[in-house]
């Protein structure tokens, strides 16, 4: 399962790469506006940074706004992903996307019919919304599994990239369903590299290497 970040942020985003475990980015609006400086820029060095997909959304809510908005997201960069939401006029946007070529992540997708319809139009990813759900007394990733179980039995190439992650549990499931992509804010990230027996093993293994040492002189 492929690991991406979910975030607007230059620096979280380069100390993942540096890491070697990040294989791309998602932004959204939200994401992008707590961002200081010119979203085409910011978005550029990210680029850059990951050289892989970077999910970059529209904000026209019209098929032709997303087309001219898709478009011109995409002509940042060849890793440029563009993202539109589920709407009906979001449909149609992705499937002339996708057949001029460009990439397209479908967003904002609750249930596993619009999963269908977006992979049906050619979209790149389906960004399913595990945490929202959890949100309102729903079950996240019951949802994940009918939409990889329709994956399964259609013709599809479209990825499952679970979105609105909230703990290493959710990205944990994920791996286990099999679904293609997860993508997690940096903080969620960093709890998955947090075991107290890990701190505690290393520092026992520093303090009897010390010792031995120690009684060697
Ligand atoms: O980027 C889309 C999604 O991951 C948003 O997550 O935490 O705002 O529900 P959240």
């Amino acid at each position: 399962m492929k690991l991406f970040v979910d975030t607007g942020n230059l620096k979280d985003i380069e100390a993942l790469a540096a890491l070697g475990i990040l294989d791309g980015v998602t932004t959204n609006p939200s994401l992008l506006a707590r961002e200081p400086g010119d979203y085409r820029q910011i978005l550029r060095q990210i680029c850059q940074t990951v050289k892989g997909p970077v999910s970059a959304e529209v904000v026209a809510t019209d098929a032709a706004g997303m087309l001219r908005e898709g478009r011109d997201l995409a002509a940042i960069d060849e890793h440029i992903v563009v993202k539109v939401p589920f709407t009906r006029d979001g449909v149609k946007a992705c499937r002339t996307l996708a057949s001029e070529g460009l990439r397209v992540n479908v967003t904002l997708i609750f249930s596993a019919a619009q999963a269908w319809l977006a992979a049906k139009v050619g979209a790149t990813y389906v960004s399913p919304f595990v945490g929202r759900l959890d949100d309102i007394g729903a079950t996240g990733m019951t949802l994940i599994r009918e939409i990889l179980d329709i994956f399964d039995h259609s013709p599809f190439t479209t990825e499952v990239l679970v979105a609105s992650v909230r703990h290493p549990i959710h990205i944990i499931e994920a791996a286990r369903m099999g679904a293609h992509v997860v993508t997690a804010p940096a903080a969620v990230i960093d709890q998955c590299f947090k075991h107290p027996l890990t701190d505690i093993g290393l520092e026992r293994f520093l303090k009897d290497w010390e010792k031995a040492q120690a009684a060697r002189v």
